[in-house]
């Protein structure tokens, strides 16, 4: 099943681009299922061609290029990295990276693709003045990025309407690193669905950007992205009955007048099991990523 998967962060760098390229890379494939692909759609600039030392004509800019002239598809605008992720890298410099977003989203290109493609979107900061925020209004499924300190999730907290859309559009949260609290109180505060917990592993990290690291089997990220692109692929062929459409950008991100915050009637379920509510327990048989496994790294579960 193809969608649109759009990863990003509210604030800070905890991992978006490393994300995008290890759920592309862990994205569960079928026989005859659509393709994954992830495109480097950060209007701030891209780093898989610095990481990958990559040329710059194949990509984002070679993209919207032909998106402006009616060419929508993206063929011929991915590149393979070495590991055999698909995709489609943003020029470095920010302005270039910004037009180019721009022209994919005003052709509606990047929608288009993921008709037949599972696209996993980066698109850096989320902020309703972003040049991604059309990305983002069109997304299956968004996943915010946090590394679980209180500063970061105070940043996610009251946020929650706008990153829903007032609980139109489905959006998780994915932490990077350890919790000090239970995953069913993060996910009750903050008021969004937690994902997963990917663990702080900076040489698996650095695989995935290109860096050489001498490891051959999985490491703890890779893992980790397995289980959680995994348990997004089943949240997405779930979505049996289509979300109503969204308002127009920046409407679409903006937090509506009266709205309490809570996410308009939908359960902050905490997905992943282990997690001691019974949300969590419902989802055993689903398939999301037992807490455990995703959790280890380095330090053992508390
Ligand atoms: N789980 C992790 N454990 C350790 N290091 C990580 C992890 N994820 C990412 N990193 C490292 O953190 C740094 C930032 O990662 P990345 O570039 O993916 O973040 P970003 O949110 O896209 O940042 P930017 O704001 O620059 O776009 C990189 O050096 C990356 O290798
Ligand atoms: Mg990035």
């Amino acid at each position: 099943m193809s969608g649109l998967v759009a990863v990003g962060a509210v604030k800070g760098s905890p991992g978006v681009t490393t994300t995008a390229l290890g759920l592309a890379a862990g994205w569960p494939m079928r026989p005859g299922g659509a393709p994954v692909v992830a495109v480097e759609a950060d209007p701030s600039g891209g780093d898989v061609l610095g990481w990958y030392e990559l040329p710059g004509s194949i990509g984002l800019v070679s993209w919207a290029a032909q998106a402006r002239s009616g060419q929508l598809g993206l063929s011929g605008h991915v590149q393979r990295l070495p590991g055999g992720v698909e995709v489609v890298a943003a020029p470095v410099e920010a302005t270039a990276a910004r037009g180019a977003v721009e022209v994919l989203t005003g052709t509606g290109a990047i929608r288009a693709a993921a008709d037949t493609v599972t696209v996993v979107a980066d698109v850096g900061r989320v902020d309703p003045w972003s040049a991604a925020a059309p990305v983002v209004a069109v997304c299956d499924l968004l996943v915010i990025l946090a590394r679980p300190v209180p500063v970061e999730l105070a940043r996610v907290v009251g946020r929650e309407a706008d990153l829903t859309a007032a609980g139109r559009r489905e959006c998780v949260l994915l932490l990077v690193g350890e919790p000090a609290w239970p995953l069913d109180r993060v996910a009750e505060s903050v008021g969004l669905p937690v994902a997963g917990v990917l663990p702080e592993d900076p040489r698996g990290a650095g695989l995935i950007a290109g860096r050489p690291g001498g490891r051959r089997a999985p490491g703890p990220l890779a893992r980790a992205y397995g289980l959680v692109a995994r348990g997004l692929a089943e949240q997405l062929a779930d979505r049996r009955v289509p979300l109503p459409p969204l308002p127009a950008v920046p409407d679409a991100l903006a937090l509506p007048r009266g709205t309490t915050g809570a996410s308009a009637g939908r359960t902050a379920a905490v997905l992943v099991p282990g997690a001691s509510s019974p949300e969590a327990q419902t989802q055993e048989g689903s398939g999301w990523v037992p807490s455990t496994t995703v959790r280890h790294g380095r330090g053992e579960r508390r």
